[in-house]
């Protein structure tokens, strides 16, 4: 086995070369400098290396993609397409919540219907179907609100935010599950081997605005000085839009694999550690 991962500076593609060394696996991994998933000449010489291919490249500012649509479209619709067609192996797609509208008021289960509201979210849905169409064996893994060490995400900024400022102003009117990058990895690298589509978040479902009340308390049991008193809920105005409820099913994952996805609130304090 041989793997290689696709967009190496980014948060999960990195946090899946710990979790490959950490195995002992044998991986490579390239950046967009050398394996543009855009190109599929530079693909090419890398898929011959490999007996399986995780693509953690994606583009994924979610607003600026409202603008930048054709660029957006090229890295997450025509990206996994091009990998799906130069794989000489199995390759693992990562996804994302955003391909649901948020309307519904049970956990999204793998089978539900996609119905993205963002540019963003539609992109990925078309990368999902793109990849599936040409390699029907693909394992596509959709997750959420990734955060970690290593990259800008939401609980990094949080964290930088509560200790240099008196009051933070969160959305409160979106649910989901904050997924522990480094327990993404870990089970990306679990379902290497599997076809057809997974959801694969940290257990929990919190509000923005909950989630940094958790954070703050982690933070403070951790000893970490904080200048935060009050956290409050706003609604922004942001060029994309979000789903109001964005929780994705664990079930088949976790039948899959006979064993529970973590718990965020256990994940954060593991995070809150590493921050320090
Ligand atoms: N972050 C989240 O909260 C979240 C939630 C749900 C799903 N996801 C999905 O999880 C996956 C990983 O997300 P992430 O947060 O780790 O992303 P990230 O930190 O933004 O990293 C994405 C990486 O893709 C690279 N890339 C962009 N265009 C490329 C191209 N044309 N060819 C090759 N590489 C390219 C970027 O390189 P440059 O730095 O050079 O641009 C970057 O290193 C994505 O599929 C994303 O849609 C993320």
């Amino acid at each position: 086995m041989r793997i290689w991962i696709v967009g190496k500076e980014g948060l999960l593609a990195r946090a899946l070369a710990r979790a490959c060394a950490q195995r002992g696996l044998d991986f490579f991994a390239t950046g967009q400098s050398e394996a543009d998933v855009t190109r599929p000449e530079t693909l090419e010489p890398f898929a011959e290396e490999a007996t399986h291919i995780i693509n953690c490249a994606a583009y994924t500012n979610v607003d600026l993609a409202e603008t930048e649509i054709s660029r957006c479209y090229a890295i997450n619709a025509e990206g996994p397409a091009h990998l799906a067609k130069v794989a000489h192996g199995k390759l693992l797609h990562v996804s994302t919540d955003y391909v649901f509208d948020g309307k519904q008021e049970r956990p999204y289960v793998e089978t539900d219907l996609c119905r993205p509201l963002s540019v963003y979210g539609k992109s990925k849905r078309d990368g999902e179907a793109k990849c599936l169409e040409a390699a029907p064996d693909a394992c596509i893994v959709r997750t959420s609100w990734l955060f970690g060490v290593g990259g800008k995400n939401f609980l990094s900024s949080l964290l930088q935010l509560m200790q240099t400022q008196e009051e933070i102003k969160v959305a409160g009117d979106q649910l989901g599950s904050p997924t522990y990058v480094e327990d993404c990895a870990g089970t990306l690298l679990d379902l290497i081997d599997r076809r057809g589509i997974f959801h694969v978040t940290s257990g929990g479902a919190l509000t923005r605005a909950q989630i940094a009340h958790e954070m703050r308390a982690a933070a403070l049991e951790a000893g970490l000085p904080l200048k935060c008193q009050r956290i409050t809920a706003a609604s922004f105005g942001a060029a994309a839009e979000r789903p109001n409820y964005s929780v994705l099913a664990l079930d088949k994952v976790e039948q899959t694999l006979g064993k529970p996805c973590r718990q965020w609130k256990e994940a954060v304090r593991e995070y809150v550690k590493h921050a320090l």
